[in-house]
């Protein structure tokens, strides 16, 4: 064993946590490989394609040194004895499972590439996340090549965006699953050195593979189910009178509910949840267990409803129509310091106020790439990336990322742009609201009467 390592897909998750390892493991030469030449060329150059506060850092640190990008997919399978597989695995858009099951068609072809290309034995370490059993599946494509040996270990990540480097510097628990056999123990202790470099061992655990790749899924599908839970909450708290900050808080004393995670606001986007809800409901409905998978279910409906929900309130609040009024959406990424909008409450948003005829605008300091390539199938959205001028003769502002440059706006400013009555749903509970009723604007919030 030389101890290198490479990994295949240099994505949101490949590209931060190898330059993560390859910093803590000065002693390793990581190769990052990808079939996107574009992608690997932007890696190599002064402007990264994931943005993540500290990254840029880590890999000048490192790049050129013991972290190399390439397309050279083959060569870095020879020359590392440890392969990652961080390659992207979409919700099915076609055929059995469409909607719900994952996409393996990457996973296979990269375990295939593997099979081909190795020179000797190999530890191959899921770290996209997968169904459950996914592990099984590719120890047998690989096995069709049984002049060497594959061992299959799953190394779920769960860093979120935006604060990739710090969740992958100080992680709350790396998860290694593998065989329960002697060579798969052995390929788990290779796993835990990498990861021993800088993660106290008490914070490294090791499991069944199967407990592995479910533990992800059920991580992020009770995190969901939390935001769900508490936007259904929002909703009732308009209704009543009651302001969800302070039910929130008060929930969140309780040591056994704890306060994270407890933010009302548009609806969880990002690339993992609803996929890993999704896969959750198709692995319930494949072993029949239709109640379970009805359940888990009724989380991605709460999280449409509360888009429909925040559209209709705009509606109702511009005096029932939308027909050619000026709407400026700040923000577009799914959350704040990222750019990234897969699955981003903003896209639902948008899509439900142009079917109303509004004339949107949209403005984000990180993700107006990505919205233009997302709001492609809606030619007459204007992007523009200053927000007073997004502002200019609107009705009304829609706060949907919180980012926090928002806050530091003029809002006096603001409000003398706009058309009257000038209205602010602040989705996020990102604003002072009562600075801004002084100001003139009309304001609504999720989860506040
Ligand atoms: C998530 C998991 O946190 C991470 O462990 C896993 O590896 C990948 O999926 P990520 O999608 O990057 O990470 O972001 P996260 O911070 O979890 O936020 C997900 C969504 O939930 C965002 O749209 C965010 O705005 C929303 N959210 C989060 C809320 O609406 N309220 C909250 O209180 C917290
Ligand atoms: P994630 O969020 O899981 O990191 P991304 O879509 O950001 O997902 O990244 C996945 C990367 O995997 C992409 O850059 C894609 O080009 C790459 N990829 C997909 N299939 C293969 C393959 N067979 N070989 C090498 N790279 C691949």
């Amino acid at each position: 064993m030389n101890g290198d390592i490479a990994c295949i897909g240099a994505g949101y998750i490949g590209g931060p946590t190898m330059a993560v390892i390859a910093k803590m493991n000065p002693g390793r030469r990581v190769l990052v490989v990808d079939i996107n030449a574009e992608r690997i060329a932007a890696w190599n150059s002064d402007n990264l394609p994931v943005y993540e506060p500290g990254l840029d850092e880590v890999v000048k640190a490192c790049r050129g040194k013991n972290l190399f990008f390439s397309t050279d997919i083959a060569g870095a399978i020879k020359a590392c004895d440890m392969i990652f597989v961080g390659v992207n695995t979409p919700t099915k858009t076609f055929g059995e499972g469409a909607g719900y099951a994952s996409d393996l068609q990457y996973w296979e072809a990269s375990a295939r590439t593997i099979a081909q290309e190795a020179n000797g034995d190999k530890i191959v370490v899921e770290k996209s996340t997968l169904p459950v059993r996914t592990a099984d599946a590719m120890a047998e494509v690989l096995h069709t090549h049984p002049e060497h040996t594959f061992t299959v270990l799953s190394n779920p990540e769960f860093l979120a965006e935006g604060s990739a480097i710090t969740d992958l510097l100080n992680p709350d628990r790396v998860l290694i699953g593998g065989p329960q056999t002697a060579r798969g123990r052995a390929a788990v202790r290779a796993l835990v050195e990498v990861y021993a470099a800088w993660v106290p061992r008490r914070r490294i655990v090791t499991t069944n593979v199967w407990s592995s790749e479910l533990s992800k899924l059920a991580a992020n599908a009770m995190l969901a189910q939390r935001i769900s839970s508490v936007n259904a909450l929002s909703a009732l708290c308009e209704a009543t009178g009651a302001d969800i900050a302070e039910v929130a808080r008060v929930m969140g004393m309780d040591r056994r509910i704890g306060d994270k995670f407890l933010r009302a606001g548009p609806g969880f986007g990002g690339s993992c949840f609803k996929k890993d809800v999704l896969n959750l409901v198709y692995l319930c409905r494949s072993y029949g267990l239709e109640a379970e998978a009805d359940y888990w279910e009724g989380v991605i409906r709460m999280n449409e409803e509360q888009q429909r929900r925040i559209v209709a309130r705009t509606v109702k609040a511009l005096f029932n129509t939308l027909a050619n009024k000026r709407i400026a959406l700040f923000g577009f990424a799914f959350k704040a310091n990222t750019g990234d909008t897969r699955e981003t409450p903003a896209l639902a948003v948008a899509n439900l106020l142009d079917a109303e005829r509004a004339q949107l605008v949209v403005t984000d300091p990180k993700a107006l790439g990505n919205a233009r390539r997302d709001l492609a199938h809606l030619p007459h959205v204007a992007l523009e990336p200053d927000p007073y001028a997004a502002a200019a003769d609107a009705d009304a502002i829609l706060v949907m990322t919180e980012w926090p440059c928002y806050r530091e706006l003029d809002w006096g400013r603001v409000y003398a742009s706009m058309r009257k009555p000038a209205l602010i749903f602040d989705t996020r509970n990102l604003l002072d609201h009562e600075a801004l009723r002084r100001i003139g604007f009309r304001v609504l919030a999720v989860g506040r009467p």
